[in-house]
């Protein structure tokens, strides 16, 4: 829902014809592809031809320009006049976040010509940071179907994708220096049939994303002008690089890659120094790869009765002076934190990071509720919020047992995730500021295809959308389900699978 909407008189259209031109700045290659985008998403939206022009001046239908004024750098205008259709941007993605509201106006059915009312849109969005997380380890999705994850991502103009991409279940990422750490650790023998039943299916499965697939990957969100925050997650959900390389844990292993979903006890030994090695090898192909200036080191869910138990993780906390175990898990991080941010990166992590105190750049990711959060912003860090009570898109939609098989955790309706408040009352309008913005998460034990993918995805994607875009003053859950029956016209139209009722 655009900021601000103000209709022309009454009865006044433009109407914008089949092959009309849309004219962008000539030598401005992000404008250029803003406006072949357009191109694309009319025509296979509504099946409607419109052809991009180099400064084609007054007679082009729609113009595509920038300049306009706003500390916003998203800002967008959208005029609609006899003149024809503007999006002015205060920058190129602005202009970029304004051709999905057009193409959204447009819709599914514009024939051989479509009118559009006399109107002036001025938007931007209320948080910078508009995430969505995506789990490729658990179950392997294909680089077509990541490329689609950005293209809803895109229509509802998040900004910032961030890709979980190894667990305890496969290491999927490629690094070039250790093979094998994606060839044998992206494999598991066997899968456990459901909820950890103690059936298995006995068939090995992998996947992993090459690091060419990888850039191909980041080059097609980047003309959507949507950043890929890559997350490598530890000490913990580590057992794809264990078990090819079990000097890295405590007990030496053998490890397997993990064919049942939990949280392991085995993760990376924290007073081998080996480890800091490993993970500055990949982290270094890592930021090779992904430019996002965010990184995220992962951090949550890491048991810490191994370290409790092994010489050198002991060895170490007397070394350092420490008394508790999670404050190795902060030494990491803050080793981590040093050698990324001499990178020019900041580092994200999940909110257990707080446990043995924070380094001191951290961005703190809120997922078990919002207390995490609180406590960071408190302490003056930066917070993602996606508590899982209204961000975890792995959990069912619909109050049905059929819902229920396939979902690990509660219930998150529609309207729950679409009454998410990211910034929480507790805080004072200061610490406020450090609530970057709000993100779902999709997990994937259970989810082992793109169709069911998209079916969590849609429509809760919508209503995060509106959470991480509109004013709070601005949300109303009814009008939000008039605009989603047009939203589902675009689905059926692109064959987007998406859960039909909503609660
Ligand atoms: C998480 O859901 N384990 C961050
Ligand atoms: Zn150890």
């Amino acid at each position: 829902m655009p900021r601000s909407i103000e209709p022309g008189k009454r009865g006044e259209v433009f109407t914008l014809r089949q092959n009309a031109a849309v004219a962008y700045p000539a030598d401005n290659e992000q404008m250029a592809s803003n406006a072949r985008l357009l191109a694309e998403y009319l025509h296979q939206d509504a099946g409607f031809v419109v052809e991009p022009k180099a400064d084609a001046g007054k007679t082009a239908a729609i113009t595509l320009s920038l300049g306009l004024k706003s500390d916003n750098p998203e800002a967008y205008r959208i005029t609609v006049s006899k003149r024809g259709v503007a999006i002015q941007g205060a920058t190129e993605e602005g202009v970029f976040r304004g051709v999905q509201t057009l193409r959204k106006a447009i819709g599914t059915e514009a024939g051989e010509q479509v009118e559009l009312p006399y109107v002036t849109i001025d938007d931007q969005p209320r948080f910078g940071y508009r995430g969505v997380h995506f789990d490729t380890s658990r179950h392997f999705f294909p680089v077509d179907f990541i490329k689609t994850y950005i293209d809803l991502m895109a229509l509802h103009g998040c900004n910032q994708f961030h890709w979980h991409i190894t667990d305890d279940q496969g290491w999927r990422f490629e690094v070039k220096s250790m093979p094998e750490l994606a060839i044998k650790g992206s494999v598991r023998e066997k899968t456990v049939l459901g909820c950890n039943t103690g059936l298995y299916d006995y068939r090995p499965y992998g996947g992993y994303y090459t690091q060419d697939e990888c850039r191909e990957i980041v080059a097609y969100a980047a003309k959507r002008f949507i950043n890929i925050i890559p997350e490598i997650d530890l000490p913990g959900h580590m057992q794809g690089a264990l078990h090819v390389y079990p000097e890295l844990g405590c007990t030496g292993g053998p490890y397997e890659v993990w064919p049942i979903w939990g949280i392991s006890e085995d993760v990376l030994c924290a007073g081998n120094p080996a480890t800091l090695d490993f993970l500055k090898r990949v982290y270094d192909e890592l930021c090779d790869v992904f430019p996002s200036k965010l990184i995220n080191i992962g951090g949550d869910e890491s048991p810490r009765v191994r370290w409790q138990q092994c010489p050198k993780c002991q060895a170490k906390m007397k070394e350092l002076g420490l008394t508790r175990e999670a404050q190795l898990q902060t030494y990491i991080n803050k080793e981590l934190d040093k050698y990324l941010s001499a990178r020019g990166r900041t580092i994200i992590g999940w909110d257990e990071i707080l446990d043995g105190g924070l380094s001191e750049n951290t961005i703190v990711l809120s997922w078990r509720g919002t207390k995490g959060g609180i406590e960071a912003a408190r302490q003056h860090h930066r917070v993602i919020m996606a508590p899982t009570d209204y961000c975890y898109i792995d959990y069912y939609q619909l109050r049905r047992d059929s819902e229920r098989l396939y979902a690990i955790g509660g219930y998150v309706p529609l309207s729950k995730v679409y009454s998410l408040e990211p910034i929480p009352a507790e805080l004072s309008e200061e610490e406020s500021k450090y609530i970057l913005g709000p993100q779902v998460n999709l997990w994937t034990e259970y989810i082992a295809f793109p169709d069911h993918a998209m079916y969590m995805l849609l429509p809760r994607l919508d209503a995060i959308s509106e959470v991480q875009w509109t004013p709070k003053e601005q949300k109303n859950f009814d009008a939000f389900t008039v605009r989603l029956e047009r939203m589902e016209k675009l689905y059926d139209k692109l064959g987007y699978k998406y859960c039909a009722k909503w609660e």
